[in-house]
């Protein structure tokens, strides 16, 4: 095995982690769908299906370092919300703490030099920077556009999607 036992757990926990974000995006995504905003309903369901990707990567990881693999249980998604604001806001909560927690295993790989895990997180360390930075722009534009002014908000997400496509 190339990577500690403690290593190991830790991963399997983050597993854990990425799961339980990506059953809060879906949770997100049918809160706006059941709006009638379908734009934001799919910005997140596929927000969602990143986060399983990230839960795989980890997965593999284990599994190509020769750990073991053992998905623990994952918390309940929240599913009710006041406003928009509330749900985009509860999203880059969680962005920022998925950061802490990434942060948290490079600084054990660090401690113990593990190299190999250093690496694989690293792209990690990427793509935090992405999603919180996504988060908090789309959540400036809801506070921008105000609840009366979801419809405008929808209409600068499609553009976003169509240009990065
Ligand atoms: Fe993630
Ligand atoms: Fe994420």
């Amino acid at each position: 095995m190339l990577i500690s036992s403690e290593m190991n757990a830790a991963i399997n926990e983050q597993v854990g982690h990425e799961f339980a974000a990506m059953l809060q995006y879906v949770a997100i995504a049918a809160h706006f769908d059941g709006e009638s905003l379908p734009v934001l309903a799919n910005h997140y369901y596929r927000q969602a299906e990143e986060e399983r990707e990230h839960a795989m990567r980890f997965v593999k990881y284990l599994l190509d370092a020769g750990g073991k693999v053992a998905v623990p249980a994952i918390p309940a998604a929240r599913g009710d919300f006041a406003s928009a604001e509330e749900a985009v806001q509860l999203s880059l909560e969680r962005e920022l703490t998925v950061t802490g927690q990434i942060n948290g295993l490079m600084d054990r790989a660090i401690k113990e030099t593990d190299h190999t895990s250093r690496n694989a997180l690293e792209w990690f360390v990427a793509e935090q920077l992405e999603e919180v930075s996504s988060a908090e722009a789309l959540l400036g534009l809801v506070r921008r556009a105000g609840e009366q002014g979801l419809l405008l908000v929808e209409d600068a997400l499609a553009r976003r999607h169509a240009e990065s496509e």
